[in-house]
């Protein structure tokens, strides 16, 4: 059987190069979508995966920008002859109190978090409805769940990423596609580590495990929804969390 093809946006970040190694150590082809203006930390992915030989491949796009997907999936149609298993992993903060939010703040982060997610999801899903074949996973936050002081804007994408995983979920079941969402509590990432340090450690603190997570364990859960036997999981949201919040 030929590779799965698979699209991580965000992929040269925190979460996304960890996730785009482990698909890729899984015998997928993986296509890492993400700016194209980052130099340096373009240059530190292709350094952190380099021992993939052509399995990780970069590609750039901006997930906001709609006519951006479309040529992407296009492109990568035309290369590979499909795009099986789509990652939703680009995401910004702008973080501050409701009280100060400018309007750019808000909409910054809309059209990344949220539009991004349609973006991708509309150029790629009649692919795979008409193949029978896909798994999409959206990269939500365990603040989307309990939402976080300065971050209306983060929790209200994050929550919405959820609630159109469901609703497409039931619109592709019947075709082979399923479509869940992670929410990812406090990992060790770029996005964390920029929280100043007394509130990162208060936010530890409440945290079960006692520690934060490792990008690693967020692209192993991925790894599981994207599988070709994970057919009967959808429409789900898997908490990654470390216990920091529960939920039945
Ligand atoms: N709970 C209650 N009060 C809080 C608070 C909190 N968590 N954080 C700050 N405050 C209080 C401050 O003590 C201060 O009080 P006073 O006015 O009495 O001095 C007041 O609120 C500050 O309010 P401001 O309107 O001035 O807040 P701000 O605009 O300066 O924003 C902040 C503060 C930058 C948002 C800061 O609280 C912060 O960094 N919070 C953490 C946000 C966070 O966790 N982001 C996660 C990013 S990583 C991520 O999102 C990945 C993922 O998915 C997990």
């Amino acid at each position: 059987m030929t590779k799965r093809v698979a699209v991580v946006t965000g992929g040269i970040g925190g979460l996304g190069t960890a996730i785009c190694k482990r698909l890729a150590q899984d015998g997928r082809q993986v296509i890492a979508a993400d700016l194209g203006n980052r130099q340096e930390r373009l240059a530190a992915f292709r350094e952190e995966t380099k021992e993939y030989d052509g399995s990780i491949v970069f590609a750039p796009a901006d997930v906001s920008k709609f006519e951006d997907c479309e040529n992407l999936v296009k492109h990568l149609t035309e290369k590979y002859g499909s795009v099986d298993i789509v990652v939703n992993a680009a995401g910004i903060t702008r973080d501050t109190s409701l009280k100060k939010m400018s309007q750019a703040q808000w909409t910054d982060l809309m059209h990344v978090n949220l539009d991004g997610v349609f973006n991708m999801c509309r150029n790629t899903v009649d692919g795979m409805t008409t193949r029978n074949f896909g798994r999409i996973v959206n990269i939500s936050s365990v603040n989307g769940q309990t939402g976080q002081f300065g971050q209306t804007n983060y929790s209200a994408a994050k929550a919405g990423m959820h609630g159109f995983t469901m609703a497409l979920a039931r619109e592709v079941a019947k075709k082979g596609v399923t479509v869940n969402s992670v929410s990812p509590g406090y990992c060790k990432t770029e996005m964390v580590m920029k929280v100043p340090e007394e509130i990162r450690a208060q936010i530890v603190a409440q945290v079960p495990v006692g520690r934060l997570g490792e990008p690693s364990e967020i692209a192993r859960t991925v790894a599981f929804l994207t599988a070709d036997d994970a057919g009967f999981i959808t429409g789900a949201n898997i908490p990654v969390n470390g216990g920091y919040f529960m939920s039945f």
